[in-house]
Order: structure tokens, then C-alpha cells, then sequence
């Protein structure tokens, strides 16, 4: 495996996040990851791409490029499918699913180019089913087809531990790149006043316990031809995690929110550092000892009548930690930056837009306060 030669791997994140993955992935030794539209880029091996899988907290999938090409009218296009080695991944007992996109190209119909691929895959004998965990895709972009193969399967923002979710939840990937883009290193104590059910609180104390957030799910590589699981296991069996130095707060006036916090913090395994609570913004308690990060998504408002009370939720949450949270830094992620400035908070420019359910949200952060 060592020898085999290196080969193109992308890392899909959110739009707007691109260069704090690339961080990530230079820190998980991945080091000459460049930021690129849409996600990250590097050349790697298979080992590479399992253990990007494993352990990236901020990737929402792992694409691995398995052949380029360009064609101009789709019979070329099938007739180019069928030349791709698709034996050298593929397994002819698995199934696999075929997803086409295509921008500014002669082959501008991506039903039809699917088809095409999905004939020349059942020509090489291999069978295809739309319900698939492995698939293939192909991106045409002004001509240029590129194949990728798609080794993570379910998105990885499912960790595989959270049943319970309360209403408008972050992704863990979202909710783990904001982290870091807003300074958290594992270190310090980390507050969220409107955990809801619970994202921001456990994926700080995964980090901070250095947990692989990939440790409770499987992977579509796994159903690869080129999957070795003894070298799998071994690099699973390399992951260590340790007990977290600090404690990791979440409250929210919603009970529910709460109960599903706890319950996915347990099934995390994090509860032992974990604290949740019932309760309004108002009557937030700075926890005993040093200062940390207070990080939230509040509610945004789309109706127009939400308007009045979501500025008072703001006003409301900024006067409770520039009362009591001196010396610690605050991050919120919301839709506007008129709620934003509701808080009263001193906030330095905001990062770039990054999407998220349908809006656009941005990162707002201050120093300490
Ligand atoms: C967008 S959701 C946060 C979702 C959370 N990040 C997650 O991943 O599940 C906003 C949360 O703010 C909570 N909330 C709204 N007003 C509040 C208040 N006055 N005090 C505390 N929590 C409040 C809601 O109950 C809701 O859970």
C-alpha cells in the first residue's frame, strides 16, 4: 500500500469554510492541502483517505478523483465511461449509484449523461442501483468530465451517536469548522446559551477529549475494492483519546432541547464533561472557573413579526455576558447583522457568508470581553 502512487483527494465543506478545513487538514497532517472552491484538495493515499474520513470534524464528505477526461456529446462520453479502471475500486458484488452534475458544457443534461455512465458501468459488469451507498460522480464543466468516487457515503456530519434532534440544529460539520474558525483549540471552556440539542456543547468536548468524530459510523470505502481492513483497523486502533480538562455548558429554555442534549451527549460519550440546563438567556450564570468561549446560534427570524422579539432576545443575551462573562470571548452565527449589533457586543468584522438551511448565516466574534 505505501508504494501506491498518490492520487487526487477532495474534501467537500460548507461554502464560505473552505480555508478553516484547509487548517484542519494541515493540523491532521494532511499538509499540503490547498483551499479551493466548494472544498479542500490534496494527494494522498488510501490510507489517507480513511483516516480523512475518521477523523476530519470539518468535512462533509471525501471525494476521491479517479479519471478526467473531456467529451463533447454523450456517445463519447459512454465510450470514455467504459475505458475509466473502474475494476481497480469498484467491487462487481456491490452495487453502485451514479449522481451527474454539469455546468456550461455540450452535454448539458445530466439525466442523460447519467444514463450513459451507468450503461458503461453495467458493460464492465458492474450493477447499479439509484438506493446505492457507494457512488460515483461525474462533474462536467465546460467539457471537462472529472470521475470521483464518493468514500464517505452518509454525509459526515452524522456521527453516528445523535438520535435526538431539537428544532433547526446545526450540522456537526457546521458547528465544528465555527469552532475552530472562532478560536477553539480544545482548551478552554466553551458555552452555548441556546444549545438547543446540544451540537456546538459536544462537538467542543469531543474535540477537547480529541475523539474521532468518525468512531461510531461506517464509511462507503469500506465496500471499496481497494479497502485493506487490517490497515483500517490498525489506524483506528492508533486513535486515543483523553479526558477533557474543562467542562462544556448548554442551556436553553426549550426542555426538550435539553433532554435531547443529554441523551446525545451520553451516547457520544461525552457526558462526563458535559453540563446541560434548563433555562432563559436572562438568567445565564457564568460557570466557576476560567474564562472560555460563550458560542450560539440564536433563533433568526424569517416571519417579519418575529423582528421585535428577536432583538430583544439579543439585547437580552448581550447585557447577561457583558454583565458576568468578562474575560471571556463570544461567537453567534446568525442571519443579520442587525441582530448582531442588538446584542451590544463589541464585534469585530464578521467571516465570510457560509450557508446553512436554505439562509445565509455569518460568524460574528469578539476578543475577550
Ligand atoms: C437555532 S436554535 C439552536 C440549535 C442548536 N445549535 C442545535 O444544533 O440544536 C435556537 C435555540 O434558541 C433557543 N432559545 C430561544 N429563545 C431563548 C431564550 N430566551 N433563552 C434560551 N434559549 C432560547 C431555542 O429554544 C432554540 O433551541
Amino acid at each position: 500500500m505505501k508504494h501506491e502512487p498518490l492520487f487526487e483527494i477532495f474534501l467537500q465543506a460548507t461554502p464560505g469554510l473552505e480555508v478553516v478545513l484547509r487548517d484542519e487538514a494541515i493540523a491532521m497532517g494532511f499538509r499540503k492541502a490547498k483551499a479551493t472552491a466548494g472544498g479542500v484538495r490534496f494527494r494522498g493515499r488510501w490510507s489517507d483517505v480513511w483516516r480523512a474520513n475518521l477523523m476530519l470534524r470539518g468535512a462533509s464528505r471525501v471525494l476521491v478523483r479517479i479519471a478526467g477526461f473531456q467529451a463533447m456529446h454523450l456517445t463519447q462520453l459512454e465510450k470514455l465511461a467504459g475505458e475509466v479502471p473502474w475494476a481497480r475500486y469498484l467491487r462487481s458484488d456491490v452495487p453502485v449509484r451514479v449522481e451527474v452534475s454539469t455546468r456550461q458544457s455540450k452535454i448539458y443534461h445530466a439525466g442523460a449523461a447519467q444514463e450513459r455512465v451507468e450503461r458503461a458501468l453495467t458493460a464492465c459488469g458492474f450493477s447499479v442501483d439509484q438506493e446505492a451507498e457507494v457512488s460515483v460522480r461525474l462533474r462536467i464543466e465546460e467539457n471537462q468530465c472529472v470521475v470521483s468516487l464518493d468514500t464517505s457515503g452518509e454525509l459526515l456530519h452524522k456521527r453516528g451517536y445523535k438520535a435526538a434532534i431539537g428544532k433547526a440544529p446545526m450540522r456537526e460539520t457546521l458547528a465544528a469548522l465555527f469552532l475552530r474558525a472562532a478560536g477553539f483549540d480544545g482548551k478552554e471552556p466553551v458555552l452555548d446559551p441556546m444549545c438547543g440539542s446540544g451540537t456546538f456543547v459536544i462537538e467542543a468536548a469531543e474535540m477537547a477529549m480529541g475523539l474521532a468524530p468518525g468512531r461510531a459510523r461506517s464509511f462507503a470505502f469500506e465496500k471499496l475494492a481497494t479497502f485493506d481492513a487490517e490497515a483500517w483497523g490498525e489506524i483506528v486502533s492508533k486513535t486515543v483519546s483523553n479526558k477533557a480538562e474543562n467542562a462544556y455548558f448548554g442551556s436553553d429554555r426549550n426542555t426538550g432541547g435539553i433532554e435531547a442534549a443529554e441523551a446525545n451527549a451520553e451516547r457520544a460519550g461525552v457526558s462526563d464533561c458535559t453540563r446541560f440546563s434548563v433555562g432563559s438567556v436572562s438568567d445565564l450564570q457564568r460557570p466557576e472557573g476560567p474564562a472560555g468561549l460563550v458560542i450560539a446560534n440564536p433563533p433568526y427570524g424569517t416571519r417579519i413579526g418575529d423582528r421585535r422579539g428577536l432583538q430583544a432576545l439579543h439585547g437580552a443575551l448581550g447585557k447577561t455576558l457583558k454583565e458576568r462573562f468578562g474575560g471571556w470571548r463570544v461567537a453567534i452565527v446568525t442571519t443579520e447583522e442587525s441582530l448582531a449589533r442588538a446584542t451590544g457586543l463589541p464585534f469585530q468584522l464578521p467571516g465570510p457568508p457560509v450557508a446553512h438551511g436554505g439562509l445565509k448565516v455569518r460568524l460574528y466574534q469578539t476578543n475577550p470581553l
